[in-house]
């Protein structure tokens, strides 16, 4: 196995393992690096849906999408696809996954089935060195406090995406909900900062004001690139990320005469996770 580092704040490009191998010992290795580094990456691993949820079922029940439809075939599987013509794609700001649910995804395993020749790559930030790191200030202000989630107008967001659906409409009052803004993980016992730019919007127990000068603050503070690395993708490539752990950014960098007119085609997959306390 050989590990290269992304950058000196997380991420971890591997090679010499193999993700159609879902035994319990390779399942430990890549737990292991997955809490170590919080996202790591697998070049040219061609595996089929039917590998990429059995290596996804080891982490635990996997989640189908709040709002987003999933394959026929495997509603677990949502197909991130970004058309030919269009600039924007799904993700292409800071967060992570799901936070407005009351428990929000645990990890993503992400696979690149068609890649522009250029753009797109998927930025992440580090968490857990967001709060080390935090102006002290802040910390005290925060640091018992609970933020809301909240995903209100998904229906339309989904729409802007030509390529992808939603599911039939429902109410999307209900994906609304409270979290610490300090969490700790489950597996390391670590605290991680955890509010993020696309779904957080208020902390309780504030006034709206003071509340969105703090939030505008720690949302300047996540996207410090001294906490964050880029990935730059290849067809049949993989990453998984620890959503408790991190931020990602999915660049929407599609300009004409570089990366605009060029399909981006993404097979992904959710984990279950737990409340965060
Ligand atoms: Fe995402």
């Amino acid at each position: 196995m050989y590990i290269k580092l992304l950058s000196g704040a997380l991420g971890a490009e591997i090679s010499g393992i193999d993700l159609k191998d879902s035994s319990k010992e390779n399942y430990e290795r890549i737990n292991n690096l997955l809490l170590e580094h919080k996202v790591i990456f697998f070049r040219n691993q061609d595996i089929t849906h039917e590998e990429q949820i059995a290596l996804a079922q080891n982490w635990g029940p996997l989640e189908n999408h709040a709002y987003v439809k999933g394959l026929d075939k495997h509603p677990e599987i949502v197909r991130i696809v970004k058309t030919k013509e269009e600039k924007n794609q799904w993700g292409e700001n800071w967060h992570t996954d799901v936070s407005y649910n009351v428990k929000p995804t645990k990890a993503v395993i992400l696979k690149s089935i068609k890649i522009p020749p250029v753009g797109g790559d998927t930025c992440f930030s580090n968490m857990e060195l967001a709060w080390e790191t935090l102006d002290e200030v802040i910390k005290e202000k925060i640091k018992d406090k609970k933020a809301i989630h909240s995903s209100l107008g998904a229906e339309f967001f989904i729409d802007n995406y030509k390529g992808m659906k939603g599911h039939e409409k429902i109410n999307y009052d209900e994906y609304s909900n409270e979290h610490p803004i300090v969490r700790t993980h489950p597996e390391t016992g670590k605290k991680i900062l955890y509010v993020n730019w696309t779904y957080t919007k208020k902390i309780i127990g504030l006034e709206k004001e003071e509340s969105d000068e703090i939030l505008k603050k720690i949302f300047e503070h996540q996207a410090r690139l001294d906490l964050t690395c880029r990935f730059n993708w290849t067809e049949n490539a993989v990453a998984m990320w620890d959503n408790r752990s991190v931020l990602h950014y999915a660049i929407a960098d599609f300009y004409p005469g570089r990366g605009l007119g060029h399909e981006r085609i993404m097979d992904r997959i959710a984990i279950e996770g737990d409340q965060p306390h």
